[in-house]
């Protein structure tokens, strides 16, 4: 799905950035240029962006459980 209409951003790309160590919604901004024109696709990303590191926090908790069993 794409999220940012002006830059051509989906959801996969910002799951990405998450993925590869963006932690930062500022940051996210910075690299993928998302929300950074007419600003209409803010809030879905920032969603987007936050779901992505929450699911990036729970591979993590999910990754330590396993390597503790
Ligand atoms: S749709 Fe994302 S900045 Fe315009």
């Amino acid at each position: 799905m794409i999220v940012c209409l002006c830059h051509r951003v989906s959801d996969r790309d910002i799951h990405v950035a998450v993925q590869q160590g963006t932690n930062c919604f500022e940051v996210l901004q910075d690299d993928l240029r998302v929300a950074s024109s007419c600003g209409c696709c803010h809030d879905c990303a920032r969603e987007t962006f936050d779901n992505a590191c929450a699911a990036r926090e729970q591979n993590a908790c999910t990754f330590e459980a396993a390597a503790r069993a």
